[in-house]
């Protein structure tokens, strides 16, 4: 079977190389750069050394730093109003998953013009997008590293998706430094986020021998450092650690997807913008053990990866205890429980299995989930 895997990204992973951000835009040939962030990772001081780089380089830069949590449609459009107005050649992202994906979708607006419903997957885009330098401050979204943006459609409460491979940064600088002050509870979502993302890759019907061995490593590497990161963020090893297996777990799924867990988590985080990793984190032991039922093997090697001494047990008994793995991991690290997010409201199952049925990741679910399945799992992370 013919392979293809991509990477069009230059990474630099170790503390302090976000120091290099002028260096690394300047080398892109840019003079002037958008710079996009949030309130939190503005307030948070992450931006300060950043921003000392770009000047030390000469690189004028302007900041749009009004990006939400689930980042909106509009957003988008305000970021790349303001990269036109100062002639940007660059976008500079710094923070999560949403300034990141605000930031390809400005990048991707600026040169193609339009919304960011103009450029919904499937559709290509016509123009290459400014080039874009990913720093991120949270170890989850492996966004730094993947083609995708994600964005909230915000008339029809949808998170829709842009996919280019142009809209991939050209160069992450993957910095540890900058998630030791993140709080536990981001660190416990974010973390989850990075576990789905691999879960999903090895599980899924795109899986590949590349994406597999950086998945693999991923979910080891959450196993081992995902609650002394929540607990002890001082801890350097632990914060690497995480950070290094949320850049391989954005390579392995961008090459490959997510899959059912992410259908559900993008519809719920739609409707009540619960955060990403959190909402992830609700639904993954659920599609996991279901899943599991009808590909045990491929579940059970998961466990093994998870660090469990599965010796030689059938492989059912050892997915279950994968299941059992990752539900007790997202206990321990505090994630809430499914009714206890804020706004969640059973008689919104209906509507929320249809959108997850429309997400662009279902068919990558290598169990065929119908809305009745995606109903199942809705009810079963409700009463768990
Ligand atoms: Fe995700």
């Amino acid at each position: 079977m013919d392979l293809l895997f991509q990477l069009p990204t230059r990474i630099r992973f170790g503390f302090g190389v976000s120091a290099l951000a002028g260096a690394e835009t300047r080398a892109l040939g840019a003079a002037r750069a958008l710079v996009i962030t949030d309130p939190g990772v503005r307030g948070a001081g992450l931006l300060d050394g950043v921003l000392a780089s770009l000047s030390t380089a000469g690189i004028e830069h302007a900041i749009f730093d009004q990006v939400s949590g689930n980042p909106r449609d509009h957003e988008c459009v305000a970021a790349a109003e303001l990269g036109r107005a100062v002639g940007a050649q660059a976008v500079v992202a710094v923070g999560g998953g949403s300034p990141m994906d605000t930031a390809k979708t400005a990048a991707a607006l600026l040169t193609n013009g339009g919304t960011p419903q103009d450029w919904e997957a499937p559709a290509l885009l016509e123009h290459d997008p400014l080039p874009i330098v990913a720093i991120p401050t949270t170890s989850g979204t492996g966004s730094e590293v993947t083609f995708y943006a994600v964005v909230t459609d915000t008339a029809r409460k949808f998170k829709m998706s842009l996919l280019d491979t142009r809209i991939a940064p050209r160069v992450a600088l993957v910095d540890p430094d900058l998630t030791m002050t993140m709080p536990p509870s981001v660190t416990a979502s974010t973390g989850m986020d990075a576990l789905t993302h691999a879960v999903e890759s090895y599980t899924g019907n795109l899986a590949n021998p590349i994406a597999d061995a950086l998945a693999k490593e991923a979910i080891r590497l959450v196993a081992l450092h995902l609650e002394t990161a929540v607990n002890d963020g001082h801890n350097r090893d632990a914060r690497s650690g995480m950070m290094m297996a949320s850049l391989l777990a954005g390579m392995a799924f961008g090459n490959t997807d997510v899959a059912a867990v992410h259908c559900l988590a993008e519809a719920i985080g739609g409707r009540y913008d619960t955060p990403h990793g959190v909402a992830n984190s609700v639904f993954l032991p659920h599609v996991f053990a279901h899943n599991a039922e009808a590909f045990p093997a491929r579940h059970a090697e998961v466990a093994a990866a998870l660090g469990i001494d599965v010796g030689d047990m059938p492989d059912e008994i050892a997915a279950w205890k994968a299941t059992e793995f990752i539900s007790n991991l997202a206990r321990a690290v505090g994630i809430p429980a499914f009714r206890d997010l804020r706004g969640a409201d059973p008689t919104d199952f209906p509507d929320l299995a249809e959108a997850s049925k429309r997400n662009v990741s279902d068919p990558s679910n290598r169990r065929t989930y119908e809305v009745a399945d995606y109903l199942m799992i809705l009810e079963r992370a409700w009463g768990a």
